[in-house]
Parts: C-alpha cells; structure tokens; sequence
C-alpha cells in the first residue's frame, strides 16, 4: 500500500454502527473534517438504527456510505458474517489509507476484520479495555482482544489500558495513551448548551441505563423489581431511558411500567442525556461510556455488572461495581442517599480517564506516521513478543 505524502489527505475510514461508537468516533470526526490533511470517510452499518440516528448531528462529517445490517432478533453470528461482508466490500471500493473502529462491538469487529483482511491498516480507538473473563462482557471482552491483534495503532485511554497491551506483547511504539475520547465529546457538548434534563420533580434524582446481554433475562428482571423497592422510598424520580433492545424491553416494561417515581422514557439525544446526567444525583448503570462521564460530572456511580473493563473509576472512589443482586442495589442505593459524607466521598473523587484532548492526540499520532518517510504497513515492523 502506497502512504499519502503530506500534501494528499489521508483518507480515513470510521467505521461505525452503535451508539457509543458514534458518541466516542464524534470527536475524532470533528476533528479530521476542520483541517485538509484528513478525508474523514464515515461508514455507518446500521446495528443501531434509531440510536445511532439520534447521534449522527455530533459528528460534524457527512455519512459517506450507510449500509443496513439489522435484522429482526439477528444472531452474532449472523450479524457478524454480514458486516465483515458489507464492510470488505465497502473497503475494496473506497480503498481508504487507514480503518478507525472504536471500542468492542461487533461492528467494530468486523470493521477491524474486513480492513486485515483486505490489507488496511487499522487504528483502534479505545483500545486496552480488559476484564480478563472472555464471556463478561459478552461479546465484547473477546471482541477487543481480537482488535487487539490486528491493530496497528492502539489508542489506549488510560495508563492501565496501555499496560494491558504491553502485557500481552504488544509492542511499545504502536501503543499510545490519549485519554478517552468520550470526555471530549462530554466537554464538547456542555460547552454547546442548550439541553433538556430529562427529571420532572425536585425528589432525590436517579439515572438508570441497563442493556448488556449478559444481564438480560432474569438477572434484569430482578434489577427491575429493586429499583421499584427503591422507588417505594417516595422521595426519589427514577429516570430510566430505555435502550431499544427488544431483550431490554421485554423484561424492563412489564416490571416497571405505570409505577410511581419511574419515567420510562425513550433514549435521549446526546445533549439531551447529557443535561439529564449533569442534573441527576446518582447513576445506576451497566453501561461502558456512562462509567466514564459520570466521574467527570461528579456523579457517583453504582455499575451493575459482576466485571468491569474501568476499574480506574472504581479505584478512584467515583464507582462502585456492586452487581446485579437486587439486595445489593437497594441497599448500597440508599446507603449514598442518606449519607451525605458517604455520598460526597464519592463525587469529589473526580474523573481518571481524560482531559478532553485525546482526539487532538489520536491525530497527532496518525499524522505524524503518515508524514514519514516508511510506509505505514499493516503491522509494526517488530513481531509480537511470543513470551
Ligand atoms: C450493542 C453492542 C454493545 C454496546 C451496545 C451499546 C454488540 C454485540 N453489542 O449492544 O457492545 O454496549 O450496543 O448500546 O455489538 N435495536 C434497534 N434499534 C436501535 C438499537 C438496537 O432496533 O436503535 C435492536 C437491534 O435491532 C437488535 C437489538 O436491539 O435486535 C440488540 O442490538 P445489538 O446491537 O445486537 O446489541 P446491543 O445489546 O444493542
Ligand atoms: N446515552 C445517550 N442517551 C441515552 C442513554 C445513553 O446519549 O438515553 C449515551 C451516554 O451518554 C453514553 C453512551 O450513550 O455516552 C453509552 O451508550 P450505551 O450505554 O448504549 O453503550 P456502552 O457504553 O455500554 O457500550
């Protein structure tokens, strides 16, 4: 593959298909489409059709190619034989100098895939991620470790992240710590203004999100009948805006539907979302991104999942990983209602994974690999280190 001089834009292909993706790419689009040494090409494969839609005004970058993957209760199988397909096929046309994927979703994946298999190099944004259980979470705890192989840039959020990447072999100069770009993007949109919080009333005010696979089913269920226990308190609002899985809404609407103290409300745009967390006084979550911007507004977060890939929150003192029992949540909920020392600790604990620069970083980065005089190749020139 011949490599851009600094006068031929570097043609970037963002690959993305869910949510987060949008939310954490948005940053580096931005950035790529306010100079001329970036053609950033926007990919969207469709996983998320109406939550993605919702994000798609973050990006500041026209969607070059839209593909339509989804279809009705589609298996990962299924799912991911079809957008290695689509995207291979994409890549062969558009023959971009370099794949960004973000993350650990099955588009991201396949994104990373399709651009190994068609000799692109790829760029992997939010890389490192680890809870060391290959199921938990699933799929995603495999899906990085894949990326993790076949990337040639590992932009890793934090030292941690950095340091899992070095542990497996990776090596050194192809690994970089930028912070997390969803802080950019968080900045961003507070700087912007003009939100709308979701919450109704002055009660104690709770965020709730919850969507991850391996909570579906009964151990969602069970999530779903504490935070009515909680609600019974009388002085709470219970603001849930529920993700569009139909596994999410089968379980969640039957349980929670109609009670006092709970909105069930749609997803919310991004600003949106974001005035509604800055507004809330606590985060109940299985949710990746919102792990991370709830330190960085000083809200305490109780993560409902066994594992997490962001210990860095919890380490800090801004987290709790408290899992799924719905004891556990009623208790450790009300405990930081009514303790105000407790519940101060845990919101000045502040945010450990960025400054708000990691987009600028990523294309420092990219920049400078392209502006040498060695060709940028598929992988670094040193091998894995196989101890
Ligand atoms: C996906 C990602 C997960 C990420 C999450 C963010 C995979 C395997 N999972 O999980 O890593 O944390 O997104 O939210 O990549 N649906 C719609 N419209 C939408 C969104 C979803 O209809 O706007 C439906 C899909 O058609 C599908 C179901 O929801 O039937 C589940 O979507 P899917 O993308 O497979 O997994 P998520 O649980 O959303
Ligand atoms: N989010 C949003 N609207 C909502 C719920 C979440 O904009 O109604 C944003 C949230 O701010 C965070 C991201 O979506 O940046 C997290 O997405 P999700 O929880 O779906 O995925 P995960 O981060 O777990 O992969």
């Amino acid at each position: 593959m011949s490599t851009p001089t600094s006068a031929v834009p570097v043609r970037a292909m963002l690959v993305l298909g869910t949510r987060p993706e949008a939310i954490k790419l948005a940053p580096v689009a931005r950035a790529m489409s306010t100079g001329t040494r970036f053609d950033p090409i926007v990919v969207t494969t469709g996983q998320h059709r109406e939550m993605l839609h919702q994000m798609l005004g973050l990006l500041c970058v026209d969607v070059r190619i839209a593909l339509d993957v989804m279809r009705s209760r589609q298996q990962l199988s299924e799912l991911t034989a079809r957008l290695v397909g689509e995207l291979g096929e994409v890549m062969r046309q558009q023959r971009p100098d370099l794949v960004v994927v973000q993350g650990d979703t099955t588009t991201a994946l396949a994104g990373a895939l399709a651009a190994f298999y068609e000799k692109i190099p790829v760029a992997h944004v939010e890389a490192g991620l680890r809870t060391g259980v290959i199921d938990n979470p699933f799929p995603e705890e495999l899906n990085r470790s894949l990326i993790g192989r076949i990337a040639r840039w590992h932009f890793a959020p934090t030292p941690r992240a950095a340091q899992h990447l070095l542990d497996e072999g990776v090596p050194p100069e192809q690994v970089f710590t930028t912070g997390n770009t969803v802080i950019d993007n968080l900045l961003w949109v507070l700087g912007e203004g003009s939100g709308t919080s979701a919450f109704r009333t002055g009660a104690k005010r709770i965020l709730v999100t919850l969507h991850r696979r391996e909570n579906q089913g009964d151990r969602m269920r069970g999530m779903g009948r504490a935070l009515c226990r909680l609600a019974e308190r009388g002085d709470v609002e219970i603001v849930l805006p529920l993700h569009k899985s139909p596994a999410v809404r089968d379980v969640l609407l039957p349980e929670l539907e109609g009670r006092t103290g709970i909105s069930l409300i749609e997803p919310l745009g991004y600003v949106d979302f974001a005035a509604t967390l800055a507004e809330c006084d606590l985060v109940l979550t299985d949710s990746g991104g919102i792990q991370e911007e709830a330190p960085s507004l000083s809200k305490p977060a109780l993560v409902l999942r066994t594992t997490t890939e962001r210990p860095e929150a919890v380490d800090a003192g801004a987290a709790q990983l408290i899992g799924t029992d719905p004891d556990a949540i009623v208790s450790t909920a009300t405990a930081l209602l009514d303790d105000p020392a407790a519940y101060r600790r845990m919101a000045r604990a502040g945010n450990p994974f960025g400054d708000g620069q990691a987009a600028e970083r990523v294309l420092a980065q990219l920049d400078e690999d392209f502006a040498a005089d060695v060709p940028v190749t598929l992988a670094s020139p040193r091998p894995y280190s196989t101890a």
